[in-house]
């Protein structure tokens, strides 16, 4: 008999449901899986709307207060989908109860807040991870693959872009995201955090940046009135990478007719890989050699190919909701003991990325060169004078 692993899910939101519909699906694709897994309990903020999200997505029990969850013998693990002040408190008490945690990105609102939350899972026996699920799409997989296998030689250039139009309406109603002291910062932890990530994930760490920031809508509708945005709506940065290369970045959610344009490009000395989420089955791929010299789009549903065979036939293409059963499946693996390939990130690699989204932020304020704060690095400083002497 497989075992049983009963989940927790915080938080009612968009996010939430993807979590759930992932737990649910899993061991249809992953038959081999080492448990199955089952929705226990919903845990929101009001109670009315909470049951009723507990009664769409199929939960035996829900409550409006977090903190029953942990008493719960069945709760197993905890997936926190909550708003990003959420994150730390609830996923460091689970831990400390001996619960598995998958905690949405980012992995915190500060990298004070994370290092605390990767403290605790480095001293737990209890599995967790940070859930920048675009790791787990089969082209970013194929990605990494080709590079640590070395197709593009020396890495030169990461350009990494989160270009969305979520920001654009002024009559958006304002929410825990446009409140820094909810959400930490606004599409640098929202949008940028997966850029930071995928980049760390496939060139690996940022050492340095640069940034600028800008808010477009200074204000939102609000109970009452208005409310006042408290975050950046656009980001735009330099990268240094340990291995040398340089990079960009940019986020943002002002960019009519871009709806979740999450792309990179990396050019090495033999190649160049590029990807962008609204095509994401596919990868273009220039490996040098040859006689046609340009990109080639790689339909990356092949058997061979990260996930291949999990699901349909080659060319059926997937979707943004099999990114969150790939993750869940490493997930119970990591909860069960299970060998698996590591592709997920750790809170180490969510600390890590939290680190570069605080530079950015400190960059952005200073208009200086920003060291990324690190084990044995200068703590997010700005370098004084560095950006007028480059
Ligand atoms: N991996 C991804 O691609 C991805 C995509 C979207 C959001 N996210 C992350 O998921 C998290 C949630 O985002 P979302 O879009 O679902 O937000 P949301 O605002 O839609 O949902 C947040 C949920 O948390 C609940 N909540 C708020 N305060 C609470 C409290 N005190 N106790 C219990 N529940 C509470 C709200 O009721 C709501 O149901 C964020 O950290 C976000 O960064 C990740």
């Amino acid at each position: 008999m497989r075992r049983v692993l009963g989940v927790a899910v915080l938080g009612a939101g968009a996010i939430a449901r993807a979590h759930v519909v992932a737990l649910k699906r899993h061991v249809e694709a992953f038959p081999d899986a080492p448990a199955a897994s089952r929705l226990v309990v919903l845990a929101g903020r009001d109670a009315a709307r909470t049951e009723a999200a507990a009664r769409r997505l199929g939960a035996p029990r829900w409550t409006a207060d977090w903190r029953g969850i942990l008493d719960d013998p069945e709760v197993g693990a905890l997936i926190n989908a909550g708003p990003n002040d959420l994150h730390a408190g609830p996923s460091i008490a689970a831990l400390a109860a001996g619960r598995a945690v998958l905690c949405e990105k980012p992995l915190a609102r500060t990298a004070g807040e994370a290092e605390r939350m990767a403290a605790c899972a480095e001293q737990s026996a209890a599995a967790s991870m940070a859930g920048f699920n675009y790791r787990f799409v089969p082209a970013v997989l194929l990605a990494r693959r080709l590079l640590c296998d070395g197709a593009l030689g020396r890495v030169y250039h990461f350009r990494g872009r989160y270009s969305d139009d979520s920001l654009l309406d002024p009559a958006t109603p304002h929410t825990w995201r446009h409140d820094r002291g909810r959400a930490g910062s606004g599409v640098v932890a929202d949008l940028a955090s997966h850029v930071v990530d995928l980049a760390h994930f496939l060139v690996g760490p940022i050492t340095a940046v640069t940034a600028a920031v800008r808010t477009y809508t200074p204000a939102r509708p609000a109970p009452g009135g208005e409310a006042p945005v408290t975050v950046e709506d656009a980001v735009a940065a330099t990268l240094e990478f340990q291995c040398g290369a340089l990079g960009t970045l940019e986020a943002g959610g002002m960019c009519p007719g871009r709806k979740n344009f999450l792309a990179f490009e990396v050019n090495g000395r033999d190649g160049t890989l590029a990807f962008n989420l609204e095509r994401m089955n596919e990868l273009q791929v220039y490996c040098g050699g040859g006689r046609a010299r340009g990109l080639a789009d790689v339909l990356v549903t092949e058997p061979d190919h990260p996930f291949g065979g999990r699901w349909w036939p080659p060319g059926h293409v997937l979707g943004w909701e099999h990114t969150f059963v790939h993750q869940w499946d490493e997930f119970v693996r990591r909860v069960t003991g299970t060998a698996h390939e590591p592709v997920g990130a750790t809170f180490a690699d969510g600390l890590a990325a939290s680190r570069v989204c605080d530079a950015l932020l400190v960059a952005a304020d200073t208009g200086r060169r920003v060291v990324v704060a690190g084990p044995g690095s200068d703590a997010g400083k700005a370098e004084p004078g560095a950006a007028g002497e480059r």
